[in-house]
């Protein structure tokens, strides 16, 4: 039996498990598990590559026998390509190791290639269960460890995860149960508990997901396996990104004027105790806030907001290498899943916001910039003399917005 990941699926998903209770599902359709082991064996190898040249192992981390090892030691055993395919790479480790671990975060970092086949997969749950205030991360877990390396542990993100190559069993346990038992918190013997367990498990193709409430731990007989998880963290509240927001408006130089470490005052307390003002820096500051119109206020709120819809729920940007342009390049954009957003400010119906893999730009709606973000946005390939005057490029050049 397949089960198709359509907006029925995760329609169902969000009132009957999302962050309620764990799922297993068998041959899933998706394009999530398009991305095979040809695929993350050139991603890994990408990435490597990049961390022998930085002489920085960032990214990877490598458990022998439950212990992490060094940064250092890290660089001298990650894949490279002589090892041909993820079982070649397996075969040399396993030579050494009887029981080893290598986990890479944001694999996708070093490539957008594969960009998409998530994009499909997370856009449709944030449509159903919301946007990430704080992000989803990308893991790679790969080795011949029979236990995860931290034992049994919860983490504050709900996990998808996608066998590669083998099967993974991953055994769970409630908060609540675990708060009544703390000894398994971060054990590697609970057979005393095993009987209080769920156990969810996976093959190729298949996909299983627990709520950021399950503590968990993976168990294998040894084999070899390799394994994507998708985690995406609940640990941010709207309370605390708009504060963050907030605090950005505040220091903002037309709000906040005074700057200063130490608060004049004219008094102070009287011998009864009695305060008997509030200093001066306090009521200009809040005659500032209140000179702010609501459409002002929405404004830069809507700024933020698209900065961080743009990311796409991603941790961060993905870094690619960008050349200025000339009048004379011709621009498309990578995929067309990822689009360059936009909207008029609330303000000034003349401006334009625009926002792009978490970059900004501030435009006038009669720019060449608008109808050229329009085109792209299309999927047309365009000349950059086409739509932008010479000094037009150049804010675009000096700009932080990247469309490829
Ligand atoms: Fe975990």
């Amino acid at each position: 039996m397949t089960t198709d990941l359509n907006s029925k699926f995760w329609s169902n998903f969000s009132k009957k498990y999302w962050e309620k209770k764990p799922l297993a599902l068998k041959n899933i359709k998706s394009p999530v598990v398009a991305i095979g082991e040809a695929e993350i064996f050139e991603l890994l190898i990408l990435f490597s590559n990049k961390c022998r040249k930085m002489d920085d192992p960032a990214g990877f981390k490598f458990y022998i026998d439950g212990e992490q090892i060094s940064k250092m030691d890290v660089l001298q055993i990650l894949p490279i390509s002589n090892d041909k395919n993820l079982l070649g790479y397996h075969q040399r480790m396993n030579k050494m190791f009887s029981d080893y671990c290598l986990v890479c975060d944001e694999l996708l970092q070093v490539s957008t290639k594969y960009k998409d086949h998530i994009l499909e997969f997370t856009n449709s749950l944030y449509q159903h269960v919301g946007f990430p205030n704080q992000f989803t991360e990308i893991g790679l877990y790969l080795g011949n460890y029979k236990k995860t390396p931290f034992g049994v542990h919860v983490d504050s993100c709900g996990v998808f995860s996608f066998p590669i190559v083998g099967q993974k069993k991953f055994r769970l346990w409630t908060t609540e149960f675990v708060n009544k038992n703390p000894k398994l918190d971060r054990a590697f013997e609970y057979s005393k508990y095993k009987k209080n367990s769920e156990i969810v498990s996976a093959r190729v193709g298949d996909m299983t997901y627990w709520p950021s409430t399950s503590y968990h731990i993976a168990e294998s007989d040894g084999q070899f396996s390799a394994t994507w998880s998708l985690g995406v963290w609940i640990d941010k509240s709207f309370q605390k990104t708009f504060s963050e927001n907030f605090e950005e408006l505040l220091g903002q130089e037309s709000i906040s004027t005074i700057n200063k470490p130490m608060t004049e005052l004219k008094k102070m307390p009287l011998a009864s105790g009695e305060v008997l003002d509030l200093p001066e820096s306090y009521s200009r500051s809040i005659q500032a806030l209140k000179n702010l119109t609501s459409t002002e206020l929405q404004d830069h709120f809507l700024k933020c907001w698209m900065k961080h819809l743009s990311l796409e729920g991603f941790k961060k940007k993905i870094q690619t290498d960008f050349e200025k342009l000339t009048l004379k390049s011709k621009i498309k954009l990578p995929n067309l899943k990822t689009k360059i957003i936009w909207k008029n400010s609330f303000a000034n119906k003349n401006v334009i916001y625009v926002a792009y893999q978490g970059n900004f730009l501030e435009i006038s709606k009669t720019s060449g910039l608008f109808n050229l973000i329009l085109d792209l946005n299309k999927g047309v390939i365009c000349q950059i003399s086409h739509y932008l005057k010479p000094a037009e490029l150049n804010i675009f050049n000096k700009s932080q917005l990247r469309f490829f």
